[in-house]
């Protein structure tokens, strides 16, 4: 039977805690399934997961990219067909072990404005290593342009992240809207962070996505957040720890 891996992806508004949310799902996977392959990618140009999961990032997905682009403007004597097989290999070299889990980065694309030539290689990337691991957890972009992009397609599980306002919930059913047509998920739901009480839920307006969970303010991660110390180092009882369990759960993935 062909086994298809686990996509988690977060998406939502910027400054939501998506980061923050994807590196403690990763944190609880690999407590979960220390035997599993585990995959984190941090898809966002703005750069945040490997700090929030304690790695020093080395090579990025765009760094390849542009060694490929420039060997072929070079008129470098192999065919552009070859330099770009390599660089689907060269992936593997972006790729950082840790301990229960690998990493890899989008990285920075320089050239002003536009991301779109990386976001259809992180497409490439995502569909050439998927099937190597069991679980992916994408940490995307602010916004809608990597679900337009496609980027997204192979998302099984879409966590949308809002915090309580109406901007956060407003983003929140836009990806939901475009992720319905270009988005081939089994489950979608929505996060709510940094909830100042479980009754202001009540009052704000999700259309018709399923809540899988809500967070408080969690002082836990203000302190790592301040020390620029890993998830890892969160304990179990942190409200981020336990509700991001609960959702994981409700997902039926732990
Ligand atoms: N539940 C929470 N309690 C306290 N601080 C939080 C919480 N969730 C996120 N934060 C903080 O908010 C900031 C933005 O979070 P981040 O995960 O980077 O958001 P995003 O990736 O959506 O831009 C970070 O400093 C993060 O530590
Ligand atoms: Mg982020």
């Amino acid at each position: 039977m062909e086994k298809k891996p686990i996509v988690l992806a977060v998406a939502g508004k910027g400054g939501v805690g998506k980061t923050s949310l994807a590196a403690v799902m990763v944190k609880l996977l690999v407590e979960a399934y220390p035997d599993k392959k585990i995959l984190a990618i941090d898809a966002d140009p703005a750069v945040g997961l490997s700090t929030a999961l304690g790695v020093e990032p080395t090579l990025t997905l765009d760094d390849i990219r542009k060694e490929a682009v420039e060997a072929a403007e070079n008129g470098d004597a192999r065919a552009t067909v070859e330099v770009l097989g390599e660089a689907r290999y060269r992936i593997f070299d972006c790729m950082v072990e840790m301990d229960g889990f690998s990493f890899i980065a989008i990285g920075r694309p320089e050239a002003a404005g536009c991301y779109c030539k990386i976001n259809t290689y992180l497409k490439e990337v995502i569909s050439t290593i998927a099937d190597n691991f069991d679980y992916i957890v994408i940490d995307g972009e602010a916004g809608i342009e990597q679900i337009n992009r496609r980027v997204m397609e192979k998302v099984t599980h879409l966590l949308l992240v809002t915090d309580s306002s109406k901007k956060g919930c407003d983003v929140v059913k836009t990806i939901k809207g475009v992720a319905d047509n270009l988005v081939m998920y089994d489950k979608v739901g929505v996060v709510v962070n940094r909830v100042p009480s479980e009754d202001v839920l009540k009052f704000m307006d999700l259309g018709d996505i399923p809540l899988l969970g809500w967070i408080t303010a969690d002082a836990n991660l203000t302190e790592r957040d301040l020390k620029g110390e890993s998830v890892f180092y969160i304990p179990t009882t942190a409200p981020i720890v336990g509700g991001m369990h609960a959702v994981l759960r409700k997902l039926d993935i732990i």
